[in-house]
């Protein structure tokens, strides 16, 4: 027999070998795939400790629930489009109603989406509830955001979200203002 070449396999041999080979890739395979699932799992299992871009902070709730008249709060957050992270900033109008509840509604005028005012109070009010005034098109809103002229639809408002005295909104869940009754 010819020492320098390995010898004949047997088909019985060759199938056995390829066979545990196959096994083998497909341990090897299954296992990454497992650890693949295993780290989805984990990842998933942690506690969320990053709050949404989405998820914006106007200020501190006793600061917010001082205010007497009506303030502005800014914001600064990210929302997800698609595949991008986009930066948003803005701000939104933030008073206390007449239960004394925090009231937080959009700047964005219902006509062309003009950021509305607050008037002087010494124009506020004359019956007709005037307390926002859109400098485009002059649409005026009271002071809970409805609509008293120009527009049927009042200004979007948002839940506020307290946590650790704390006010937080979502900025991709306005509320859609009311219908004016005509
Ligand atoms: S955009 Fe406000 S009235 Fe037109």
């Amino acid at each position: 027999m010819n020492e320098r070449f390995p010898k004949k396999i047997s088909r019985r041999s060759f199938l056995s070998t390829s066979g545990k080979l196959a096994l083998g890739a497909t341990g090897i395979m299954a296992g990454s795939a497992g650890l693949f699932y295993y780290g989805q799992v984990t990842r998933k299992q942690k506690p969320q400790q990053e709050r949404p871009g989405n998820i914006v902070e106007l200020g501190q709730f006793s600061q917010l629930k001082a205010i007497k008249d009506v303030e502005k709060a800014n914001y600064e957050g990210t929302i997800q489009d698609a595949w991008v992270t986009k930066a948003v900033n803005g701000f939104v109008y933030v008073r206390n109603d007449a239960n004394g509840d925090l009231l937080i509604m959009s700047p964005a005028c219902t006509h062309l989406g003009c950021s509305i005012n607050p008037v002087p109070e010494a124009q506020r009010g004359g019956g007709k509830g005037l307390f926002f005034l859109c400098p485009c098109h002059a649409a005026e809103f009271d002071p809970s955001g409805n609509s008293v002229k120009g527009v049927l639809l009042g200004l979007d408002t948002y839940k506020p979200i307290i946590s650790d005295n704390k006010v937080y909104i979502d900025i991709l869940a306005s509320i859609k203002g009311q219908l004016r009754k005509l």
